[in-house]
């Protein structure tokens, strides 16, 4: 394989085995959007068809963002929101706790990953420590610059982000910016973001 194919994507494999066969993986997609008739269901739903595809020996579940309604971190809570805060805030961080990996699906909002993953990341630490992540994102450049982002954040969090990313374009593999219709291309990308998530996946949780 070349240069350029490793650089922009070309799976080394050829029969979708994941580089390091690790049994009882549990990769979380998170969905990171919870505004209203946002595009990142159907890219989590993209994301958990193709990856399930795969046969990994891996079981994905998407995680919903949405479905948690957490406060932001550290505001006054009144007796009338408590209870339901805390509870989300206990669900968030028992569900996130039970995945070795993630995916983040992510859009970019302002260059940078929006406010809501970003609130959500706050509540996180140990849950998170010593796990490894991917992201799909998408954005008028694909949602780089939130991965760049989160890949900040998550270095703090002490997650191994992978190098490899899907970036889907508003432009071209949207139409009118909200019908996903993603090009072919990507699955190439998608393979190797899958091989390298799984590698590090496996490999982080005989370090835990
Ligand atoms: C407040 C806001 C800021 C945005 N800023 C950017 C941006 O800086 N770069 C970009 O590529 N897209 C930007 N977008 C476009 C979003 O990435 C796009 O609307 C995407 O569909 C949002 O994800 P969602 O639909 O899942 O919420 C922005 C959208 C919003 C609402």
């Amino acid at each position: 394989m070349g240069f350029l194919d490793k650089l922009f994507g070309k799976s080394t494999k050829t029969d979708n085995e994941p580089a390091v066969k690790k049994d009882n993986l549990k990769i979380a997609i998170v969905q990171g959007s919870v505004r209203q008739g946002r595009n990142g269901e159907a890219v989590a739903k993209w994301t958990y068809d193709f990856a399930t595809k795969r046969n990994d020996d891996v079981e994905y579940e998407i995680v919903d963002l949405a479905d948690y309604n957490l406060p932001m971190l550290g505001e006054e809570l009144t007796e009338v929101n408590q209870s339901d805060s805390e509870t989300a805030i206990k669900a968030w961080s028992e569900k996130i706790a039970s995945f070795d990996g993630y995916i983040f699906v992510a859009p970019e909002y302002n260059h940078a990953v929006g406010g809501a993953l970003k609130n959500a990341l706050d509540f996180l630490n140990p849950e998170v420590n010593n796990k490894a992540a991917a992201f799909v994102g998408y954005g008028s450049l694909g949602g780089t610059r939130a991965h760049e982002n989160l890949r900040l954040i998550l270095g703090e969090l002490q997650v191994a982000d992978v190098r490899t990313a899907v970036t889907f374009s508003l432009m071209t593999d949207f139409e009118n910016m909200s019908e996903f219709k993603p090009a072919d291309y990507h699955a190439d990308n998608a393979n190797q973001m899958l091989d390298q998530l799984i590698s590090w996946t496996g490999g982080f949780k005989s370090l835990r």
